[in-house]
This record gives structure tokens, sequence and C-alpha cells, in this order.
């Protein structure tokens, strides 16, 4: 990364991991939520709603995009990248290193590569790359990051706690969208 790599969007932690990791952030938000990716360190607020971000960032590119979108955002977003700069996705296209990654076998690696190929062709043309990343907890990568938070670098945001037999519940608020960092399950509410 250089001094210019951007997050792409306020997930709390992103955001704030990025600053960490030394990057100039851009984010998208709507305007409810503006105020508060500003305090978790975002240089540059857009709202999603009402800003088409490849017309506020054209003339000033970016590094990095991290899309948590997928569909047409991801195709904007390597609209958005400096020459060589990559668009990580997350909830978008699957690409073949994900068959790798997974394990899976030689066919499931072709029907990903024959999935991702247009994603991967306009990128191309367009001199940036595309990649999906699947997240698997890693016993050093959460350690690092209790240390992080240990030591006050990250604040974990959690939106709200619910008991475990209200798990279904938990789930509907993640998919309906909306929350404000995490939502936690426990199985000690007590605590
Ligand atoms: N690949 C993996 O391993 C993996 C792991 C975890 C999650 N996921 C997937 O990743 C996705 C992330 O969901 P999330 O709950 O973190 O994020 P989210 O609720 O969809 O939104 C994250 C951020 O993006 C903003 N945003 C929402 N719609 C936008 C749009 N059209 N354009 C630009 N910005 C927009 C939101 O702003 P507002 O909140 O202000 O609207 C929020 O700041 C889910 O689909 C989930 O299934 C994948």
């Amino acid at each position: 990364m250089n001094s210019t790599p951007r997050s792409g969007n306020g997930e709390p932690s992103q955001v704030q991991l990025a600053k960490h990791l030394g990057a100039s952030v851009v984010t998208t938000v709507s305007a409810g939520n503006a105020e508060f990716v500003r305090e978790l360190g975002a240089d540059e607020v857009i709202d999603y709603r009402t800003d088409d971000f490849v017309a506020r960032l054209a003339g000033n590119p970016v590094d990095l995009v991290l899309d948590t979108q997928g569909g047409d955002t991801t195709t904007k977003s390597l609209r958005v990248l400096r020459p060589g700069g990559t668009v990580i996705g997350i909830a978008g296209t699957p690409d073949p290193h994900l068959a790798d990654q997974a394990g899976a076998g030689k066919l499931v690696k072709l029907a990903l590569a024959a999935l991702s190929l247009p994603l991967r062709r306009r990128a191309r043309k367009l001199g940036v790359s595309y990649r999906f990343l699947f997240i698997h907890p890693a016993g050093q990568a959460l350690r690092t990051i209790a240390g992080l938070v240990d030591q006050g670098v990250l604040r974990p945001v959690v939106d709200r706690v619910l008991p475990f037999d209200e798990t279904r519940e938990a789930l509907k608020q993640v998919l309906a969208g909306g929350t404000r960092g995490k939502v936690v399950v426990t199985t000690r509410p007590d605590r």
C-alpha cells in the first residue's frame, strides 16, 4: 500500500484497519452514518444514495477498493483504480483462487474461472485486477487484531448483543442490512 489506498465502504473495522495501516480512506455510507465513519477515521465520505463515487473520484484514482456490495458496485469500482490497483470483493463474483483456498477440485476452479471471466477481462482491459476474498478465521490474524483492540488502536463496534436462542433474529437483522457494526450472539447474556 502507498500513502493513498482507500477503503471501499463504511464497514467500521475496515475503516479503522485501513487507517492503522497508513491508508487515506475514502468510504461510501448513507448520510446517517457519515459522522460516525468520520469519527472512525475516514478522510472522505461519499453518500452512495445521492452521489456517484466514480464521478467523485474522477481524476483522483485509488490503489485499493474493498467492496462489500458486489454486482454493479464491483464493476464501477474497477474504474476508480489507478493502473495496477485492485478491487477486493467479499460479496460479489468468486474467482478461481477461491477453489484453491477451499481445496476444491479442477472442475470447480474451471467453473469459477468461467463465472468471473467477464469481470476479470474488464479489469485486465483497464490495467487493474479483481480478487474475491473468502474470509476465514485464522488464529494468528485474530491474535493480532485482539492486540490492536487491547492497545486501543481498534474500537470494536457492536450494534447489539442477542442471546443464543435469538440467533435467527440476529441473522435476520444482519441480512436486512443497516446495522452499525457487528451483531453479537452470546451464550452468556448475563455477562
Ligand atoms: N467473502 C466472505 O468471506 C464474507 C465474509 C463476511 C461477509 N460477507 C458478505 O459481505 C457482505 C457485507 O455485508 P456488510 O453487512 O458488511 O455490509 P453492508 O451492510 O452491505 O454495508 C457495508 C457498508 O457499505 C455501505 N453501502 C451499502 N450499500 C452500498 C452501495 N450500494 N454502494 C456503496 N456503499 C454501500 C453501507 O452504508 P450504510 O450502512 O450507511 O447503508 C456500509 O457502510 C454481505 O453480503 C456478506 O454476506 C462475505
